[in-house]
């Protein structure tokens, strides 16, 4: 008979973590593994504008019955809206699961137009970055974006990078609240990186995850529609993961932002193509209360209210952290939920096993998930198992 083989599976690290820290019965523990929000209380609650638009969808739904390829078309305009407001490019996309399901597209659309292109890839990056476009069959490349021991980007690696790709290559953009380090450009390096972008015919494809969560949603958005404004066509994988509190709803779109209108509505029509050869269409739930939230300003106003208490708790742990540690003193000055400690892979086991504080690996916390009172608990870890922190 023939045999099923298969490769003993390899478990994504990210993910394996939840279950450890689940596993685990130490009452002290601490989650600042995997990317998720949590509240001075450690949960991740349902937004309550979220909350309050699935019980009108509740009442309000007549039918289950088929959208299409592309998924809820009002719901992708409508958070197109959000993240681009009044752009000079016509933008249209498709409903994705999450924003993992608007990268594949986005990448798969990019490989389609350009067989022979590279994917420009900053590390370190999001640890499934770099398998997820790679399963497309393009082609990538990397360049160092961040140096962990000074806490600093690497600007001019990246400008080298784009210098040295070839018209017509992709670079991949984490819009704002940079995973894993928390490092983003400043405007001016932003405004550097658009005009050579542009001026070298390299295509941006931006992951925006974490907007709103970083200094506020304008600001977080301010890079990507600077991009989109400098260069021909953008393509744009959005999140409503984190923002939306959604994460298992698996809400997202993709986005072709094009200053030819034509351009823009061939890429719509093929992102409903491609996604028909893998998935067929996206769940409708997370993007019709998406939708359903930012069409009321009620609702709105209520969930931009809830995104700023959440982005202040952010913040302040970050002061705090820095306030209570001079090694940690560059996470006040990162955004988003991430930074990442120079700590080695012996360091991190000691603070999971002995402290049972769970971080990434890599030495990526997630610092919504601690508490101000396992700061200083954090701390003596962190020194107890040799942290140094950054060179001076
Ligand atoms: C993370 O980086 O922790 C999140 O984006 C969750 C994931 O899917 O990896």
């Amino acid at each position: 008979m023939a045999q099923f083989s298969l490769p003993e599976p390899q478990p994504d690290p990210l993910l394996q973590l939840i279950a450890q820290y689940r596993a685990d019965t130490r009452s002290d523990k601490i989650d600042l593994g995997v990317g998720v929000y949590r509240d001075k209380h450690g949960n991740t609650p349902v937004m309550e504008a979220v909350k309050t638009a699935e019980s009108n969808l509740h009442g309000q739904q007549q039918s289950k019955s088929y959208l299409g390829l592309t998924g809820d078309l009002e719901f992708v305009e409508t958070l197109g809206n959000l993240i681009l407001p009044n752009s000079s490019a016509t933008v249209l996309g498709a409903q994705t699961p999450g924003g993992s399901g608007a990268l594949r597209l986005a990448a798969e659309l990019y490989h389609t137009a350009h067989p022979n292109g590279t994917l420009w890839v900053g590390l370190p990056t999001w640890p499934n970055h770099l398998p997820l476009t790679e399963s497309t069959g393009l082609k990538t490349a990397t360049y160092a974006y961040f140096d962990q021991a000074t806490q600093r980007v690497q600007f001019d690696s990246m400008l080298q990078a784009v210098q040295s790709a070839k018209a017509g290559d992709a670079i991949l953009l984490h819009g704002c609240c940079h995973n894993p380090t928390g490092a983003d450009l400043s405007l001016d390096q932003w405004l550097t990186l658009a005009t050579t972008i542009a001026n070298r015919n390299i295509i941006p494809i931006i992951d925006i995850a974490y907007h709103g969560l970083g200094k506020g949603l304008d600001q977080d958005l301010a890079a990507t529609r600077l991009i989109v404004e400098s260069c021909e066509q953008t393509l744009i994988a959005a999140s409503c993961s984190k923002n939306f509190g959604m994460y298992r709803d698996r809400t997202g779109a993709v986005y072709m932002a094009a200053h030819d209108s034509k351009t823009a509505q061939r890429a719509q029509a093929m992102f409903g193509l491609i996604a028909r050869k893998i998935y067929s269409m996206p769940p409708d739930h997370g993007a019709a209360v998406v939708r359903l939230v930012l069409q009321d300003s009620v609702l709105k106003n209520l969930w931009l209210d809830e995104l700023s208490t959440m982005v202040q708790r952010v913040n302040s742990l970050r002061a705090e952290m820095a306030n209570q540690s001079p090694h940690l003193n560059f996470v006040a000055t990162q955004f988003g939920m991430f930074s990442l400690l120079p700590l080695t892979p012996a360091q991190v086991d000691a603070l999971i096993n002995t402290h049972s504080i769970y971080l990434a690996g890599d030495g990526r916390i997630n610092v919504a998930g601690c508490q101000p009172e396992q700061i200083s608990r954090f701390v003596d870890a962190l020194n107890e198992v040799g942290y140094q922190g950054t060179e001076k």
